[in-house]
């Protein structure tokens, strides 16, 4: 499949583009300094020209708390960019994989803690949210060969090297040097999620016929706080991680309380679920030291 990658260099972009390779895609990676996604003209003047069968977009406006301060940047870049990336794909022909997050059920009441199916309704809460949210709206109505792909709190090793707002594990690591005792949120579940395996995941879907919304996440959920003490315990730091909670640690964005997303639908089309997220960590903190 000819297949044209934006965000290549972006923490998921950076364990996708081998991966498409090494499924024998070819594959033309499109950086931030080669292609403005929020500007209408240039993603055409980009993309008319490659002989594409896929489009995959990975770019994002992933600073949550600062998209408060600054929504119109957050749309321009999680809303219109995927429009505008619709638009051209669906007179093209082509199909456009999108990836979104969890964060679109951060204002879902959610008394049973089921984890959430992509026929749950989304409630987004906050700018980033609600950027985000448009996003599939827009790639949902004006792309016909759309997949949409929902995730959750991702880490990759590209983050090492600076790429996007580097991910939490690191931010754990960075600051277990430097401190003895870490405050953590304890009252947020989700699933972090290894970018290796959602690329894998990505490269399987891809090969399918699947159209239409998914959700791709490791197996399990945690809170925060459980996520840290793994970290330390198997990065051998000797850390108190303390529970707090959303309000006490006071973050400018309101996040989800449980955002654990059903993967059900992604394991039926791809032949199974993505790995457990104690491997997934366990595998990410063995290959960090290999780089670092
Ligand atoms: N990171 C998470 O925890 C998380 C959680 C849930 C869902 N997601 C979603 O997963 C996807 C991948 O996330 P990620 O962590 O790989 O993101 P990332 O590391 O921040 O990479 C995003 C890439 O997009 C590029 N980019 C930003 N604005 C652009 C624009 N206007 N035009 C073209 N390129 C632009 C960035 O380039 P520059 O840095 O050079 O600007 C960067 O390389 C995104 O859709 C994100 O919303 C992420």
């Amino acid at each position: 499949m000819r297949v044209a990658l934006i965000g290549a260099n972006g923490q998921l972009g950076n364990d996708l583009l081998p991966r498409l390779q090494a499924a024998g895609h070819e594959v033309v990676q499109l950086q931030h300094a080669d292609i403005e996604i929020t500007d209408a003209t240039n993603v055409a003047e980009v993309l008319n020209p490659l002989p594409l069968d896929l489009v995959i977009n990975t770019a994002a406006y992933n600073l949550v708390d600062r998209a408060e301060d600054e929504p119109d940047v957050a749309y321009s870049v999680n809303a219109l960019g995927p429009r505008y990336l619709a638009q051209v794909c669906q007179n093209h022909g082509w199909r456009l994989m999108h990836l979104s997050t969890d964060y679109v059920y951060g204002g879902n009441s959610n008394p049973a803690a089921r984890p959430w199916k992509e026929s749950d309704k989304p409630h987004p809460s906050d700018a980033y949210a609600n950027s985000k949210f448009t996003g599939e709206l827009f790639v949902e109505a004006e792309c016909s060969r759309h997949i949409i792909v929902r995730t959750c709190g991702l880490y990759g090793l590209a983050a090492l090297r600076g790429a996007g707002k580097g991910n939490f594990v690191e931010t754990m690591l960075r600051l277990g040097r430097v401190r003895k005792q870490l405050r953590v949120v304890d009252d947020q579940r989700c699933t972090p999620t290894a970018t290796v395996d959602l690329a894998d995941s990505l490269v399987r879907l891809i090969e399918t016929d699947a159209f239409g919304l998914y959700h791709a996440t490791n197996s399990g959920s945690l809170s925060w706080c459980e996520f840290a003490r793994e970290i330390f315990r198997l990065a051998k730091m000797d850390i108190e991680v303390i529970p707090i909670t959303t309000a006490e640690f006071g973050a400018k964005a309101t996040r989800p309380a449980f955002s654990v997303l059903d993967g059900g639908k992604l394991a039926s089309a791809i032949g199974g679920p993505l790995p457990d997220w104690h491997e997934a960590l366990a595998r990410y903190l063995a290959s960090r030291t290999e780089i670092v």
